[in-house]
């Protein structure tokens, strides 16, 4: 079968990108308003983009009315009224009810911390806490917001962040910054509300090598 994305309701496109585009690693960003208000929130849209500098996104759509997520207001450039500011914090079997928790849409001045239970702690160099329970915390400014189709339902938005600060636990990392996998126990997004885990790997070279080994 085969579509153009114009003949299809915006939810079939969306089933389409979820159901498809898999496994999607768990971005749970921490962002504060400017009152300091905490906010947290999972996005699955979400991935690295370079190393130098270290650079990474992660993508809020619009609502259902059209209105930007808290996320996005709160991570947003300060000329842009934002914080500017954001923390992307790695989702873990550890944590998991506690990342889909942090998907309930609650209040501006109410907090997903306070709800799902996990722990707020300072950062170093941005405003917002890092998530104390998730090994793995990416402190990051905001370079740059990319609004696909601004004030309409369901359009995407990019959030483009410098990396200034990285935190991850010492057991999980060697000197060599090879990452356990086994120990990060990261999960994933599929389609739907299917999640999965990170524990069947395999390994194989790259290019013209990968053709010829087992
Ligand atoms: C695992 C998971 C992944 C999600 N990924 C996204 C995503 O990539 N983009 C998005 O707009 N919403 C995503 N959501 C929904 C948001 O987390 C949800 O709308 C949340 O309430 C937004 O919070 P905020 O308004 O505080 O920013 C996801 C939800 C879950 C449970």
């Amino acid at each position: 079968m085969h579509w153009n994305p114009d003949d299809l309701d915006v939810a079939s496109r969306y089933k389409l990108l979820i159901g498809c585009i898999v496994p999607r690693p768990i971005a749970l960003v921490s962002t504060v308003d400017r009152e300091g208000r905490t906010n947290l929130a999972p996005f699955s849209f979400f991935n690295g983009v370079g190393s130098n500098p270290m650079t990474l996104l992660f993508c809020p759509a619009n609502k259902p009315d059209g209105s930007e997520k808290d996320s996005l207001l709160n991570a947003r450039p300060i000329e842009d009224g934002g914080v500017g500011e954001f923390v992307v914090n790695v989702s873990t079997e550890q944590i998991e009810r506690q990342v889909a928790g942090a998907a309930e849409p609650l209040a501006h001045a109410e907090s997903e911390f306070d709800l799902v239970g996990l722990t707020p702690a300072p950062s170093v160099a941005v405003a917002p806490p890092r998530v104390l329970e998730s090994p793995v915390s990416f402190e990051c400014r905001t370079a740059q917001v990319i609004r696909t189709n601004p004030g309409e339902p369901a359009a995407g938005n990019i959030v483009i962040g410098h990396v200034v600060h990285v935190h991850v636990t010492d057991e999980l990392i060697n000197e060599r910054f090879h990452t356990d996998p086994e120990k990060l126990a990261a999960i994933g997004r599929m389609g739907g509300l299917m999640y999965c885990r990170t524990r069947d790997r395999f390994e194989m070279p790259m290019g013209r090598a990968a053709l010829n080994s087992e």
